[in-house]
């Protein structure tokens, strides 16, 4: 069922409070807590302006981190309401509540075309029990429900689900903002129905997050490519030797499953043959979750199959590299989700640079619907200073490989109908 989005809903004068996504990445700088990517800011300001000139009163909910329902200072969403202020080059005000008597003032204090962000709403425990109660005190701060914070709909809490029902048992309507119905169209309604051939290209660390991905993309792709660690469990299915390479031993039968039901769909199902390795050498020291640190030394391009005892594999190889280009720049339709290797080390991020590189030239050389599917690939996309030549790249993180998986998001089951 379609869902009521926020351009149909008349907010001239109503007090509208709006769920988003400001979960940015900070760091401490100097005292003071720095964003380092403002990407998920920039998505909403389209719904803001929309908003403002529909001469809304609004109201922003978001959380910051995980801060476990407690006030912690280097999680507060000020620094994010000085920044939107920025973007959006008109003022923001800031409260140091999420609900209560002081939230309340301040919202009755507001004007058309006003927008208050309230602190994270994550200070309060009751928001990830999504406690009836909490969502009621948030109700009584809006007229109209908005949600374009699809990067947290994945989570049935408060502000995202309970607050909904609580603004439309109070006779007001539970809407998406622009950036939720881009969010569905493109991860959504653009895969349900592909131009083909469509390509996917899947990486990341682990087969079993995204083994879902995997199967219910087999019903409709026609080709999937499959890089980053998660390759070397479907090597180890196939019989192939990994060495140190991060591998599930316990998902070959999961990884072998895949690959029938892709013979009898009869989708191309590639894994990587060739790989960049390297000789890990153990440096005595641990990390801060207390694993052993590496030195990844002596990168190289191993060309076979197999990955010699003592060697790791940290990126797709330039042949595998090259044939998935190939794949990509015959595609119609393209999704990617997860990186083909360690990016983040330049020395290792060869692969996945070919890919976002393929993406970006199928999108601008072949007007082909390019859809970069969240999380890393997005960062990937954004390190190698792709971000705008692309279809679309997802704010979701879980939220997008849940949604990708088929899953009805709660964020997305509590807005009224169209
Ligand atoms: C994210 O960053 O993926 C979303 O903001 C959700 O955050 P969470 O995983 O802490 O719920």
């Amino acid at each position: 069922m379609a869902k009521l989005i926020v351009k149909d809903v008349n907010v001239r004068g109503k007090r509208v409070l709006m769920r988003v996504d400001y979960n940015v990445p900070m760091e401490e700088k100097g005292g003071q807590m720095v964003i380092n990517d403002s990407t998920r800011i920039k998505e909403t300001l389209p719904t803001l302006r929309l908003l403002v000139e529909k001469g809304a009163k609004v109201i922003l909910m978001a959380h910051l981190g995980r801060p476990d329902g407690k006030r912690e200072p280097t999680m507060s969403l000020r620094p994010v309401s000085v920044k939107l202020a920025e973007m959006l080059g008109r003022p923001v005000q800031f409260s140091d509540e999420t609900v209560g008597e002081v939230a309340e003032q301040q919202v009755a204090k507001l004007k058309e075309g006003d927008i208050l962000l309230l602190e994270n709403v994550r200070y309060h425990a009751e928001e990830e029990a999504n406690d009836p109660a909490f969502s009621e005190k948030l109700a009584r701060l809006g007229d109209v429900y908005v949600n374009d914070a699809f990067g947290a709909a994945h989570r049935a809490h408060s502000s995202t689900a309970g607050v909904a029902q609580a603004i439309v048992r109070n006779g007001g309507v539970a809407a998406g903002g622009l950036l939720m119905e881009r969010e569905l169209k493109f991860l959504g309604d653009e895969l349900n129905q592909p131009a083909r051939p469509f390509v996917v290209i899947l990486g990341g660390a682990k087969v079993s997050d995204k083994i879902k991905v995997i199967d219910r993309l087999l019903e409709k792709a026609d080709t999937i490519l499959i890089g980053g660690a998660m390759a070397y469990t479907f090597k180890l299915a196939e019989g192939l030797s990994v060495g140190k390479s991060l591998v599930e031993p316990d998902k070959t039968e999961v990884a072998k499953a895949a690959v029938i039901k892709a013979k009898a769909k009869k989708v191309t199902f590639l894994i990587p043959s060739d790989n960049l390795i390297v000789d890990p050498v153990d440096t005595g020291k641990v990390n801060k979750k207390g694993r052993k640190i590496f030195d990844l030394t002596n990168p190289r391009v191993n060309a076979e199959k197999d990955i010699p005892a003592n060697s790791e594999g940290v990126d797709i190889g330039p042949a595998t590299a090259a044939t998935f280009r190939e794949h990509v720049l015959k595609a119609k339709t393209v999704l990617w989700n997860g990186p083909m290797g360690i990016f983040e080390d330049p020395r290792f991020a060869a692969g996945t640079n070919a890919v976002a590189q393929a993406v970006v030239d199928a999108t601008t050389q072949n007007g082909a619907k390019t859809i970069i599917g969240g999380g890393d690939s997005v960062k990937a996309m954004n390190m190698a200073g792709f971000g705008d030549k692309v279809t679309f790249m997802s704010t979701g993180g879980g939220a997008s490989l849940e949604y990708l998986e088929g899953k009805e998001l709660p964020g997305v089951a509590a807005l009224s109908n169209s």
